[in-house]
């Protein structure tokens, strides 16, 4: 059931083509053991520029099935945007045969449950305590597998996080494990056949940090319409989730941009105000584009005010 081998050599292909050309890098990535409290075995590696920002940013980078950190540093662009921009990137990689994340189960989808998303919280902790990072500048983005962990980091760990962007996911609580199962795979979820509310995806986030009513990272969702590995409607129910979260009409986008970021893609946005000339919630849905969106660093440095 799992899509990991169609997913990985588009990835390969991407790294290939992008120019994430590991040469002339003077940081290298790096596994971190010790970073805290790790119940589920998930890994740490970090990518450190060697000129670092004073207080630097942090991006969590969050791979895709099959993926791994090592592979996600290759074929993404953010380790060379660090190199530009002096912030940290942090790869956390999957504990779990396939290497899914597990989105599935109680241990992941709850606030400081012990499972892979406490993992990517305390990596986050520690990193800032380690290199002086700015708490206000914490970002989390991912692909696929890496973009369901997205959607739940956000909901787990808003108080971290202070934007996201999930390169096609699902929305955090749909691939929930009616079993507990952890890392499992929910066909009902990836065909789009999960049709909730608003108010249904509000509660499901504000379930996994019960009782907190702090700020919210901005989330930006990335999908394709012809998406076959985890539908399109996916989409709408990430767009229904987050829009619910801030209180915003799911049907009703502030602004629409056609062909923007790329031809065939629309834009929408809700929330725009002075504080987040961006908006606090962007839908950007790509025509004719599959599993996975590719990345757009240059998008994620805007939408990151990096
Ligand atoms: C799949 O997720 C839905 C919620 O999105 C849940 O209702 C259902 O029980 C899950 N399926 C399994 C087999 O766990």
């Amino acid at each position: 059931m799992h899509f990991t081998y169609i997913v990985a050599p588009i990835f390969a292909l991407l790294g290939a083509v992008s120019g994430n050309s590991l040469a002339g890098r003077a940081a290298q990535l790096t596994q971190v053991s010790n970073f805290g409290d790790n119940p589920s075995g998930t890994a740490m590696y970090i990518y450190v520029p060697t000129k670092l920002a004073a207080n630097p940013p942090i991006i969590v980078a969050i791979h895709y099935c099959s993926g791994t950190a090592q592979a996600y540093y290759q074929g993404s662009p953010y380790a060379k945007l660090a190199d530009q921009k002096g912030f940290i990137v942090i790869y956390p990689s999957s504990p779990h045969s396939g290497t899914c994340w597990d989105v599935s189960s109680q241990k992941s989808l709850k606030h400081n449950g012990g499972g892979d998303s406490n993992a990517i919280a305390n990596m986050v902790t520690y990193t800032l305590k380690k290199y002086n990072a700015d708490p206000k500048r914490v970002f989390v983005t991912g692909s696929s597998s890496g973009a369901m962990m997205t959607n739940v980091m956000s909901a787990t760990y808003p108080e971290l996080f202070a934007a996201a962007t999930a390169y096609s996911g699902v929305p955090a609580g749909c691939f929930v494990s009616s079993s507990g199962a952890v890392d499992a795979w929910n066909s009902t979820c990836a065909q789009g056949n999960v049709d909730q509310s608003a108010a249904y995806w509000t509660s499901v986030v504000k379930n996994m940090h019960p009782g907190y009513s702090g700020a919210r990272p901005r989330f930006q969702i990335y999908h394709g319409s012809v998406d076959t590995t985890l539908r399109p409607n996916n989409y709408r129910e990430s767009v229904k989730e987050w829009t619910g979260v801030f209180g915003f009409d799911a049907n009703k986008p502030q602004s629409v941009k056609n062909n923007f970021p790329s031809n065939g893609y629309t834009t929408n946005i809700w929330g725009v105000d002075s504080a987040n000339p961006l908006g606090k919630v962007q839908g950007i849905f790509a025509q004719n584009v599959g599993h996975s969106v590719p990345m757009n660093g240059a998008q994620d440095m805007a939408w990151f005010g990096l």
